[in-house]
């Protein structure tokens, strides 16, 4: 494919919303065509699914319902945007993608990587990211910076071991796919917004 696939990932309040929202500026100010979406959700269907996922009233769904929605989501997703415009050569970054699910369900959840990446394998073997920035800050310093989780959102209820067995999944996932690089972002909205913009240039994704 002649574009490029970015993704972006990191635990609850790490902070990408805005630094998504900073690099979306950046591309912008640059004048570089991209397209800037979602996991889970990012087309019709998949929102669809994102909804019946997230909403805090389905308590009973089993862990393994929730891995196969978040993939069943994908799929749809891929195939509607991420590789029509990865085919026009068309840069796109992703707000959260399969290393999510590998981290969240495979790692916290307890399902297992292997399981998840099996039930990915669409994803991983045809449509693998170039590039993961993974926004490196402990969980507990992330929910403290933003005041708490969010209490309609069934993940983020989850208690704090939850989240930091997901921020040690994603520690493990860096160490296995070379193309997780880890932004450190203890500092300022702006020092971090820089060192993402500097990873893409050293990349060789964008002109410095
Ligand atoms: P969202 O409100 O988009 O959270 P955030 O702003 O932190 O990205 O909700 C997405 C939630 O879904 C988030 O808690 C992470 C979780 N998730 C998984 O557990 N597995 C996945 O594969 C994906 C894509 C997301």
């Amino acid at each position: 494919m002649k574009g490029i696939f970015v993704t972006m990932e990191g635990c609850e309040g790490s902070g990408k919303s805005t630094q998504l929202r900073l690099l979306a500026e950046r591309l912008d100010g640059a004048g570089i065509k991209y397209i800037m979406t979602r996991e889970p959700g990012g087309s019709e269907i998949a929102e669809r699914i994102r909804e019946i996922i997230l909403d805090g009233k389905n308590t009973a769904m089993c862990d393994e319902c929730e891995a196969l929605l978040y993939a069943a989501a994908r799929v749809q997703h891929l195939k509607e945007v991420v590789i029509p415009a990865l085919k026009e050569g068309t840069l796109v970054i992703c707000d959260r993608y399969v290393d999510s699910s590998l981290a969240y369900q495979g790692v916290a959840r307890g399902l297992g990587e292997e399981y998840v990446a099996e039930i990915n394998s669409f994803a991983l073997r045809e449509c693998p990211p170039d590039l993961t920035i993974f926004l490196n800050i402990p969980p507990r310093s992330a929910f403290a910076r933003k005041h708490g989780a969010d209490k309609d959102d069934r993940i983020e209820q989850m208690g704090e071991s939850f989240h930091e067995k997901v921020y040690q999944g994603y520690l493990s996932l860096i160490d296995k796919y070379p193309r997780i690089c880890a932004v450190d972002c203890s500092g300022t909205k702006a020092q971090t917004s820089q060192k993402i913009w500097q990873l893409l240039v050293d990349k060789g994704i964008v002109r410095g």
